[in-house]
C-alpha cells in the first residue's frame, strides 16, 4: 500500500460569520499568507495526485487564490459529510489510496503529521482521525477507543452524554480515509442528530460496522489550533511569528529583539543576519549572508546581497535589488531598483525605476523623478558616479560612469561618463548687501514702534 497515491479535500465552505468580514475566513493571511496556502504548504511534501478545496457559493476570491488547484461548491451549507459530497465529482476516477479531508481554518497542522497518518493507513486502517487532547475540551467532538486502541467512534459534543464528555482525546477534524470506501461510506450518513446536520464523523461507526479498521492519531494541539474570530487570528499570528523568529535565530541570525521582529511566510535569511529592533518582512524577501539590517526598516519583494547595510528607517519595496556591500541608509526608499556592489544611499532619498552602477554614491536627497503622472520612467546611473545631494533625476535620464552631479541640480539631459553636470542658478554675490539690508530692515521696524 506504501505507494498509494493520495488526494485531499479541504473544507472552506463555512461562512466563518465570527471574523465579520466580507473577506472569506480562509483568505484571511498568517505570515502573508491565507489560511488555505498554509494548509496547501503542509500537503505539498506528501505531493497530493489530487486536491480540492470546497467553497461556498460567491467565494470566487478563494478560486482566484488557490487556482490551478480546483475548488468545488457546496450550495448548501448541511454539514461537513454534505461538504465531502460537494468533492466527488473532482475527484471522479481516484479510488486507489487515501484521500485527506482537512478544514480550512486549520492552517498550522504539519507535514509530519499528515505523513503519520498516511503511516496508519499502510498499517491497514481504513479511516484515520486526527485527535488532540486540548487543555479545554469544550465543544470537541470526542473519540470514543476501545481496549485495543481502535477508534469506535466519534460523537459530537451536543450528541455527547455526560460519560462521553469526560473524555478528552477530542476530534480535530482532519481525517484520512480509503478512497475505495470514503463515498460509499459518505452516502450512507444521515441528519438524524442535535444539529440536523451531515455529521463526516459518522463515517467513523459506519466503517466499524462494515469491519474497517478506525484508528487516532494524536497530534500537538498547537498544531490543531482553529481560527473563528480576529482574536484568533491574532494568536495565531503571534504563534506562527514566534516560531518564523526561532526558526531565523536556529539558522544563524541575531534578533537584537526577537518580539518586535515581523517576518513573512517566504522570507529567507542568511547566517550571520543581524536584525534590529522594529523591522518588518513583508513577503517575497530574501537576505543573503552577513547583512545588517538595522532598527525600523520595512522590507518587501526585495534582495540583500552579502554585507549590505540597510537602515536604520529604510523602506525597501518591490523589485529593489541591493548588492553586495552596499549601504542604504536612514528615510531612504528604494522601489523596482538595482544597486550595484558598494554603491550608497545614505540619506534622506528616493530611488524608484533605476540602475544605480557599483560604488555609485548617491548623496543626502537625491530622489529619481520617475514618473509623469501617467507613465513610469527610467533612470541610470554609471558606476562610480557621484550626485550631489538634493539633486533630482528627471527620468528618463543616463548618468554615465563616473560623472558628477552637482548638488541641487535637476538633471533633464543625459551626462557623459567622466562629466561634470551642474543645472541650477549661478551663485550671485553682492558685497556688503546683507549688512545694508539689516540696517534698513530695522529702521522701519523702530519707525512702527514709535508710533
Ligand atoms: C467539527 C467536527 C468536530 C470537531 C471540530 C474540530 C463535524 C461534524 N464535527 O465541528 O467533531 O471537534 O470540527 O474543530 O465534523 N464546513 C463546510 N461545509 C459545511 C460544514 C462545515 O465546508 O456544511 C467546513 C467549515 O468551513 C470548516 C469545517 O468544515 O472548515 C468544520 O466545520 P465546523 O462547522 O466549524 O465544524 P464544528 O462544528 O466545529
Ligand atoms: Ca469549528
Amino acid at each position: 500500500m506504501s505507494d498509494l497515491p493520495i488526494a485531499a479535500v479541504i473544507l472552506a465552505a463555512g461562512k466563518g460569520t465570527r471574523m465579520k468580514s466580507a473577506l472569506p475566513k480562509v483568505l484571511h493571511p498568517i505570515g502573508g499568507m491565507p489560511l488555505v496556502g498554509h494548509i496547501l504548504a503542509a500537503l505539498a511534501p506528501l505531493a497530493p495526485e489530487r486536491q480540492v478545496v470546497v467553497v461556498g457559493p460567491d467565494m470566487d476570491d478563494v478560486a482566484d487564490r488557490v487556482a490551478p488547484i480546483p475548488t468545488a461548491v457546496q450550495h448548501d451549507r448541511l454539514g461537513t459529510a454534505d461538504a465531502v459530497k460537494a468533492a466527488r465529482a473532482t475527484l471522479a476516477g481516484f479510488d486507489a489510496g487515501t484521500v485527506f479531508i482537512l478544514f480550512g481554518d486549520t492552517p498550522f497542522i504539519s507535514a509530519a503529521t499528515l505523513q503519520a497518518m498516511l503511516d496508519a493507513r499502510r498499517g491497514g486502517a481504513g479511516v484515520v482521525v486526527l485527535g488532540f487532547e486540548p487543555e479545554d475540551p469544550a465543544a470537541y467532538g470526542r473519540l470514543v477507543t476501545d481496549a485495543q486502541g481502535a477508534l469506535t467512534a466519534i460523537v459530537e459534543y451536543r450528541d455527547a452524554d455526560a460519560a462521553t464528555r469526560e473524555i478528552g482525546l477530542c476530534n480535530s477534524g482532519v481525517m484520512a480515509i480509503d478512497a475505495a470506501k470514503l463515498f460509499e461510506l459518505v452516502d450512507r450518513i444521515g441528519n438524524d442528530n442535535a444539529k440536523g446536520e451531515y455529521y463526516l464523523t459518522d463515517i467513523v461507526g459506519l466503517a466499524r460496522a462494515d469491519g474497517i479498521d478506525c484508528r487516532a492519531i494524536v497530534a500537538d494541539e498547537a498544531e490543531l489550533l482553529g481560527i473563528n474570530s480576529r482574536a484568533e487570528l491574532a494568536g495565531a499570528e503571534a504563534q506562527w511569528q514566534a516560531r518564523a523568529r526561532r526558526a531565523a535565530m536556529d539558522g544563524g541570525a541575531t534578533l537584537l529583539d526577537p518580539a518586535t521582529v515581523y517576518f513573512s511566510w517566504d522570507t529567507v535569511i542568511g547566517q550571520d543576519v543581524v536584525i534590529g529592533q522594529n523591522v518588518v518582512f513583508g513577503p517575497g524577501v530574501t537576505v543573503a549572508d552577513n547583512v545588517e539590517i538595522k532598527a525600523f526598516s520595512h522590507l518587501e519583494g526585495c534582495s540583500v546581497a552579502s554585507g549590505a547595510v540597510v537602515g536604520p528607517f529604510a523602506r525597501l519595496r518591490p523589485g529593489a535589488e541591493i548588492g553586495e556591500g552596499v549601504r542604504i541608509g536612514n528615510f531612504v526608499e528604494v522601489k523596482n531598483a538595482t544597486f550595484g556592489a558598494g554603491a550608497k544611499a545614505n540619506h534622506l532619498s528616493y530611488i524608484g525605476d533605476a540602475e544605480v552602477g557599483a560604488r555609485a554614491n548617491i548623496g543626502a536627497g537625491t530622489i529619481t523623478c520617475n514618473y509623469d503622472g501617467y507613465l513610469k520612467h527610467r533612470t541610470v546611473i554609471g558606476p562610480e558616479a557621484f550626485i550631489g545631494s538634493n539633486s533630482a533625476l528627471v527620468a528618463p535620464v543616463t548618468i554615465g560612469a563616473r560623472a558628477t552631479i552637482g548638488a541641487g541640480s535637476t538633471i533633464t539631459k543625459p551626462v557623459a561618463d567622466d562629466a561634470l553636470a551642474l543645472a541650477r542658478g549661478d551663485q550671485r554675490e553682492l558685497s556688503g548687501m546683507a549688512a545694508k539690508m539689516r540696517q534698513r530692515l530695522k529702521a522701519r521696524k523702530d519707525a512702527l514702534k514709535s508710533k
